[in-house]
């Protein structure tokens, strides 16, 4: 072969150019459900930082609390051979889509960030498949939490509640002073939500464990699951009329406003007070659900990332995966977005006083036992288990089935789930 000057020239251009950001700018198509207030408020950072290193951003934004409609969106868009560059997928799911082969392996931006060194062993476990990165985490959301309204409280002479009774009591108190009590979304996965930490309450860590972790027939038919059920259906009367239905979004803002006094959901609701303008411990107080003091309902949220083929979109889907665990988007992600930082070391300065407990106690749960997956958020057990529970509580929920044959029916849905 000759020696060709021109073509040695135009070789050593290319590679520059494969080598400098803006030439290899790229675009990521990212799926997330991310659209009230907090959420977008958060999602909006990541936005932005990739912009900074002069990506573009397509967003497939898919409304609807908890993902399912996303989740639909995802698959038919991955059926017709089109997936989106990232998608926010959790808990098992990760492991069903890698099992089609179809994810980039993150391991090298994994090492060259060392996240086997700043992410928590339970949640990394969760990311990878076949001891390979192949999606990236984003945040620790508690789910069991109740977020109140002091002035609703105030005005009905009510006191923050530690156990059920105290719950039923400032439940009277504020319904008797014309206020709702509970601010209350009916949509299946709201319902689960509550239900779940209803059953951390009542039962306590191993309880929840042998119930909605490893789904034992016999604690779900239990007597105590009994109670859990009656606890469920004495809240009921305690949330108004318009709730089925309702966003979980449109509920935190009954508690914002002071319609409503309390409303059990994740910390994803503080997103939506921190969007208002609203300081804890002064605009609002959150409670950890009775009897959960000592337990931490975890949900991780994540991404995983399809292969592509253009360099240009590699590039700008591997900086997005480093992005998503740097330092300064694990702080300004997650003051927006209510949860607690995923990458370990970060500096609790940023963050008030309700995720300096969560730190605290995910720390702390995390020794006891008392740090638990959470079954509602797609983190405890298989998408068909969760289904089969997620359809029981609410049949229970909008029908007068009794709590006794509700533990029968539990047992007996988780159990053909499983075959
Ligand atoms: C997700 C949160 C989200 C919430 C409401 C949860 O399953 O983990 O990130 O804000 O659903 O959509």
């Amino acid at each position: 072969m000759r020696f060709n000057p021109f073509k040695m020239l135009v070789a050593f251009v290319l590679a520059i150019g494969l080598l400098t950001a803006p030439a290899l700018a790229g675009e990521v198509e990212v799926l997330h459900w991310w659209t009230s207030g907090g959420e977008a408020a958060a999602v909006q950072q990541l936005q932005k930082m990739l912009k900074t290193e002069g990506h573009t951003w397509k967003d497939f934004a898919v409304a609807g609390g908890a993902g399912a409609n996303a989740m639909t969106a995802l698959k038919s868009r991955a059926v017709s051979g089109n997936p989106p560059t990232a998608a926010q997928v959790k808990g098992p799911q990760i492991q069903e889509w890698a099992d089609l082969g179809v994810l980039t392996n993150l391991d090298d931006v994994a090492q060259a960030e060392s996240w086997d060194k700043l992410v928590p062993e339970v949640v990394a476990d969760i990311m990878k498949s076949d001891g390979q990165w192949v999606a990236v985490p984003v945040n620790v959301h508690r789910i069991n939490w109740m977020w109140c309204n002091p002035m609703v409280f105030q005005k009905a002479g009510a006191k923050y509640p530690e156990t059920w009774d105290e719950f039923f009591a400032a439940c009277e108190k504020i319904k008797n002073a014309g206020m709702i009590p509970v601010a209350f979304g009916g949509q299946p996965w709201q319902e689960a939500t509550a239900w779940e930490s209803i059953v951390s309450g009542v039962g306590g860590p191993e309880f929840y464990t042998q119930a909605l972790v490893k789904a034992d027939e016999k604690t779900l038919a239990s007597s105590k699951m009994v109670e859990v059920f009656e606890i469920f259906r004495k809240i009921k009367k305690y949330t108004d009329k318009n709730a089925p239905g309702r966003d979980w979004n449109l509920a935190t803002a009954m508690v914002i406003r002071g319609e409503a006094g309390m409303q059990f959901m994740g910390d994803w609701a503080k997103g939506e007070f921190t969007a208002a303008g609203k300081v804890p411990g002064k605009d609002y107080e959150a409670l950890t659900v009775p009897g959960t003091g000592n337990a931490f309902l975890f949900n991780v949220d994540s991404f995983i990332m399809f292969e592509v083929k253009r360099a240009d979109a590699k590039k700008a889907q591997k900086a997005m995966a480093r992005l998503i665990l740097s330092p300064d988007f694990q702080v300004v992600f997650n003051v927006n977005k209510g949860s607690i930082p995923v990458r370990a070391g970060i500096a609790e300065d940023s963050f008030d006083a309700v995720a300096v407990k969560s730190m605290a106690d995910f720390a702390a749960t995390a020794k006891t036992g008392g740090l638990m997956p959470s079954m509602a958020h797609e983190m405890a057990v298989s998408p068909a288990v969760r289904g089969a529970m997620f359809d029981v509580v609410t049949n229970f929920y909008n029908s007068d089935m009794s709590p006794q044959d509700a533990v029968q029916k539990l047992a007996a849905a988780v159990k053909e789930a499983k075959m």
